[in-house]
């Protein structure tokens, strides 16, 4: 078989309109801007109108990363939404997404690994293409995180916000560019330190956002570090030889952190924190569109990507533009 990878194509991302500040949240919980800003780099986040959806995030995402890449939907082979925060518990979010694209012959489903969800889906749509199964993918990362916020508990409802990205993957026979590696993990013992107090076979109903965020906050840079430095050295590659670093955009001081222990310098890292939160599976491929729309990303440069979230779940990606 001949030696395929998956390049992406085109991004696009999506963000609801409306804008809520650490000032805004000050008036839900007691909390303020100096103590969300100095714990976590977050100064806004955007939440999704009454009656705008998970699929419309992503369907806003896809359309943009689908024009981007100069692709018909009729084209996509895989479509896969990373989202814990579905629109229905089933159907699949994908499925809704396939629809409204208008295409009859993609496989369509969702990936649940929390904030590690894009990496997850990535993987899968990058197999996919690799052993010759689909030509084109849609991937996508979206939440509406703000739907299982509890909106009275100030050490979580401030660190999230909702969001969309999406990427098309294409299959290419060049050898100089495209996912060179996607590493991925988990490990359930810990996941009673980020999880929901519900779902469906337990309460019912969805339940809200539960943390331990000290002990999120240790495993988040340890784990991150090592497998970014385990995913480069199989490479044969350093940190210097990263020109971007996009991180799941959790919080500046578990990004920060990370890049410290890989000795990675400032200006590699794009940090969209500040302006979107935490935007779980969204936040990868949301950070990568804008950086590309920003003419930040150029041909020929080598990203790092890693994600962690509840299960515990992380991983890390390369991808040569
Ligand atoms: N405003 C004001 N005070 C607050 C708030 C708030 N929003 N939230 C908690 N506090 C208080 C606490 O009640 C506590 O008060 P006390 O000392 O009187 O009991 C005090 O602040 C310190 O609380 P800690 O939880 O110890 O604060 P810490 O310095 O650890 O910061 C934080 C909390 C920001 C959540 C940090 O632990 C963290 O960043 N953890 C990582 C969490 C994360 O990013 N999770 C996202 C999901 S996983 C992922 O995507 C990587």
């Amino acid at each position: 078989m001949k030696d395929c990878r998956s390049i992406i194509a085109g991004c696009g991302h999506y963000l609801p309109s409306k804008v809520v500040s650490n000032h805004d949240m000050s008036k839900l919980v007691d909390t303020s801007d100096e103590w969300i800003f100095s714990r976590t780099g977050i100064r806004n986040r955007h939440f999704a109108a009454d009656g705008e959806l998970t699929s419309d995030l992503a369907l806003a995402a896809s359309k943009q990363a689908l024009e981007n890449a100069n692709t018909n939907a009729d084209e996509i082979d895989v479509i896969i939404v990373a989202t814990v925060t579905p629109d229905r518990t089933f159907p699949a979010t994908a499925t809704k997404i396939q629809a409204q694209l208008g295409n009859r012959t993609a496989m369509a489903y969702d990936v649940g690994a929390a904030c590690g969800g894009f990496l997850f889906a990535l993987s899968n749509a990058n197999n996919y293409i690799r052993l010759g199964q689909a030509t084109t993918a849609l991937v996508i990362g979206a939440e509406t995180f703000s739907r299982i916020m509890d909106m009275k508990d100030r050490s979580t409802c401030v660190l999230f916000g909702d969001g969309a990205g999406a990427v098309v993957l294409k299959a290419s026979d060049d050898p100089t560019r495209g996912i060179i590696d996607v590493s991925l993990h988990s490990d359930g013992q810990f996941q009673d330190i980020l999880y929901t107090d519900g779902g469906p076979s337990t309460t019912g109903t969805t339940g809200y956002i539960r943390m331990e965020g000290r002990e999120v906050f240790r495993h988040a840079v340890s784990k991150l570090a090592d497998s970014a430095i385990d995913t480069l050295s199989k490479h044969s590659l350093t940190a210097d030889d990263i020109d971007w670093f996009i991180p799941h955009q959790a919080n500046t001081r578990i990004i920060d952190a990370v890049a410290k222990r890989l000795d990675l310098s400032t200006d590699k890292i794009i940090n969209t924190v500040d302006r979107h939160a935490n935007t779980s599976a969204a936040s990868i491929p949301l950070a990568l569109s804008e950086s590309v729309a920003a003419g930040k990303v150029k041909p020929g440069q080598l990203i790092l990507h890693e994600a962690f979230g509840a299960g515990l779940v992380w991983g890390s990606a390369l991808i040569r533009w």
